[in-house]
């Protein structure tokens, strides 16, 4: 980052009166006097007027519509497309809050502020994630009472008590809504099987409140102030 950059950053003054303190000579990095334009490398020291200053970190907070085929990570060490392909030079290092499979689609937040992201995945399970999963063959209203008392998906407890609606049923192709608060390793796959449905799409609509929308699939925005706020009271 340019050091006038990181002055203003750091809350100290504009950029162009950054400038004027650097072309003054009161601007130190590394106990030298550093010249205009001079770019800011990790581990660098920058004094102003003899005080050590640090660029505020902004938070920043984004809702990706994740289309499926792509990775819930910043990098993939075999080469596939990762949801940071589709998000254009974030200003600041975020990252995915959570995860969604590779075949999985829909609402996924990133951000770079931790704790926050800490709180919505903690696995105490305080917020609602609603899916809406396309499964094979005729979903009944048995299955989805099994899924609202939870089913046993091989880990060591049965699933939490889940809020399941059938919105579509046909003999081949069944779509329902299914809302969890835990967010075990691809839970809701888990629970359709459990009840004998493999899942051929699966889309997640909502985390708490927060809904995607219009967002178009691969598109993505920044959360508003009341929608961080919402985050920030959960
Ligand atoms: N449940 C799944 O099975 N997969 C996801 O990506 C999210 C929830």
């Amino acid at each position: 980052m340019r050091l006038n950059k990181y002055i203003a950053h750091s809350g100290v003054t504009s950029r162009r009166k950054a400038d004027e303190l650097i072309a003054k000579g009161m601007v130190k990095v590394n106990g030298v006097t550093a010249p205009v334009g001079y770019e800011v490398r990790d581990g660098d020291i920058v004094e102003v007027s003899g005080q050590k200053i640090r660029p505020e970190k902004k938070m920043v907070y984004y809702m990706l519509n994740k289309p499926a085929g792509y990775i819930t990570s910043r990098e993939d060490d075999r080469g596939r497309k990762t949801v940071m392909d589709l998000i254009d030079d974030p200003e600041e290092r975020i990252y995915p809050v959570g995860r969604l499979d590779y075949h999985t689609s829909g609402l996924l937040l990133l951000t770079n502020d931790g704790e926050l992201a800490n709180h919505i995945m903690h696995p105490s399970g305080i917020v609602e994630k609603t899916y809406l999963a396309d499964v094979k063959g005729l979903f009944r209203i048995a299955d989805a009472q099994k899924l609202r008392r939870g089913v046993d998906i091989g880990d060591r407890r049965p699933t939490a008590p889940a809020e399941i609606e059938i919105v579509r049923q046909t003999e081949s192709v069944s779509t329902v809504m299914v809302k969890i608060h835990e967010g075990r390793n691809r839970q809701v796959r888990r629970m359709m099987e459990a009840v004998g449905h493999e899942v051929l799409q699966l889309h997640r609509t909502a985390i708490g409140n927060l809904k995607l929308g219009h967002l178009k699939v691969g598109r993505y925005r920044r959360l508003s102030e009341h929608e961080i706020r919402y985050l920030r009271n959960l």
